[in-house]
């Protein structure tokens, strides 16, 4: 007989001889056996989640099995019920089956053959519970691509590296340039785990002065220090059960490494001036600008702790199209009807470094729906920090051919506008031969259109 490890069988009968005599059979096959002598009693002690097989008598002394039946199923549709029936019940037992119950058995009946039911039912429910899985993991690595946009190589398998990762519930390190959307992924991570009903708690490590840290994290009761009025919760204790997002952990002072290092090993807390025990269960993700481990003011045992899987993200500049892709959907995101960009235009997105990574091409694709006298090569043109509602003075600390291109865009606007878009006025009043006149109109991304009159 095939040995069955693990696998649970739950057993509904009310006659305590032969629930005894079938369960000690199941046993001996390998199952592990839960009895119930009631359908109550297994409602309430079956779990919702159980991973196993339920085989159920139908006349059972409170609700027969026919009741019972329905109201598994309706917690987990593909759970497996066999169904034990008396002499004579052989058309509820049809029934059943139409009802979705998965066998059933006419007493007296040969347990081998029950045992075959089981075996077939466990087979079934494995080969379900995979596709359920797959069609999961596709399901999510989908859902991301709505969120995590890239269809660059490295995006794609990033996003699909995260999905596995945040099956597996150890802690992650992510690496990448300023503005690539290490906190983005760290969310999603943490939205596509199990854990995303409880919170996601992300902690600047760069940003909280030393001298706070401690209390930051482990929270303090009141009176522990001057200053510590009331009792604080610290972001450990948040984090409980949820994710903690270490942002910018090379920032991490020397003495946090250590307490830090010391309450992930132990999975407990004590507040500040407290002397009580807290158990916590975290999973950390960290975000890094730099490899950690060439860092020397960083711990070599924390940096292991964490570093259980890392997900590295590009700087924008190697994403190629994605620059187009990211532009036009937060441009969009802004303004459903924005107009669109020139095929010049385009090259100046795609050549343009971004040293401020996703973060400055959302803030140039702002300006850009914002602003509809500005083209693309105005917006970087004036820097990337600079927004449009500044002064123009800042162009004197531009080079003299951006002004030069900027005032020429300007020229060319107003007087498109001043004519309503009739582009013969045009060269007429700026002495400009058509073809030349369209490519300056394409190189600053503007249209006639956007100049008629309706
Ligand atoms: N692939 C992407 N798809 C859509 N939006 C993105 C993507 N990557 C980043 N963003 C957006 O860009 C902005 C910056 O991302 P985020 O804050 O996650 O970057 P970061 O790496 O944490 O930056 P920093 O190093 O400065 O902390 C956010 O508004 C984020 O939503
Ligand atoms: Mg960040």
């Amino acid at each position: 007989m095939q040995q069955q490890g693990n696998i649970q069988v739950a057993l509904i009968e009310d006659d305590t001889i032969v629930r005894h005599a079938t369960s000690q059979w199941l046993q001996l096959a390998g199952y592990q056996v839960l009895e119930f002598a009631d359908g109550l009693s297994a409602l309430r002690g079956i779990p919702i989640d159980f991973p196993g097989v339920v085989i159920s008598d139908i006349r059972l002394p409170d609700i027969d099995g026919m009741q019972l039946l329905p109201q598994l199923l309706e917690r987990k549709h593909d759970l497996p019920v066999i169904l034990i029936t008396g002499h004579g019940d052989v058309d509820m037992a049809v029934h059943a089956l139409q009802d979705g119950a998965f066998d059933f058995f006419e007493k007296p009946f040969d347990p081998d053959r029950l045992i075959e039911a089981i075996a077939s039912a466990v087979e079934k429910r494995q080969l379900q519970d995979s596709a359920n899985e797959r069609e999961q993991y596709l399901q999510q690595v989908q859902g991301l691509e709505k969120t995590l946009i890239g269809r660059c190589p490295a995006m794609v398998a990033l996003r699909e590296q995260l999905v596995k990762i945040a099956a597996f519930d150890t802690n992650v390190i992510i690496y990448g340039a300023t503005g690539c959307g290490k906190e983005l992924v760290a969310h999603s991570l943490h939205q596509v785990s199990t854990r995303s009903k409880k919170a996601f708690v992300p902690i600047n490590c760069a940003a909280i002065p030393e001298s706070l840290f401690e209390s930051e994290l482990f929270g303090h009761e009141s009176g522990a220090f001057t200053g510590a009025i009331r009792q604080r919760i610290g972001k450990f204790e948040y984090a409980d059960q949820g994710t903690l997002f270490f942002d910018e952990i090379e920032s991490m002072p020397a003495n946090m490494q250590v307490k830090v290092l010391r309450t992930l090993q132990e999975n407990t807390i004590e507040r500040i001036g407290g002397n009580k025990q807290i158990h916590i269960a975290l999973r950390v993700v960290a975000a890094a600008k730099e490899e950690l481990l060439d860092l020397p003011q960083f711990r070599q045992d924390l940096f292991y702790r964490l570093n259980v899987a890392q997900l590295y993200l590009p700087p924008l500049n190697e994403r190629g199209d994605d620059v187009l892709l990211l532009f036009s959907h937060y441009t969009q995101q802004i303004k459903k009807d924005c107009r669109k960009i020139s095929p010049s235009e385009q090259n100046i997105l795609l050549n343009y470094p971004w040293p401020g990574n996703v973060r400055e091409l959302k803030n140039v694709a702002t300006r850009f729906s914002l602003d509809k006298t500005l083209s693309v090569g105005d917006i970087l043109s004036r820097g990337p920090n600079q927004n449009s509602s500044q002064p123009q003075t800042k162009h004197s600390q531009l080079s003299l051919a951006i002004q030069l291109q900027s005032y020429e865009r300007k020229v060319l606007h107003e007087t498109l506008s001043f004519y309503n878009g009739s582009i013969i006025d045009a060269m007429d009043a700026l002495d400009l031969p058509r073809r030349t006149l369209n490519q300056k109109m394409v190189r600053y991304g503007l249209s006639r259109a956007d100049y008629t009159n309706p």
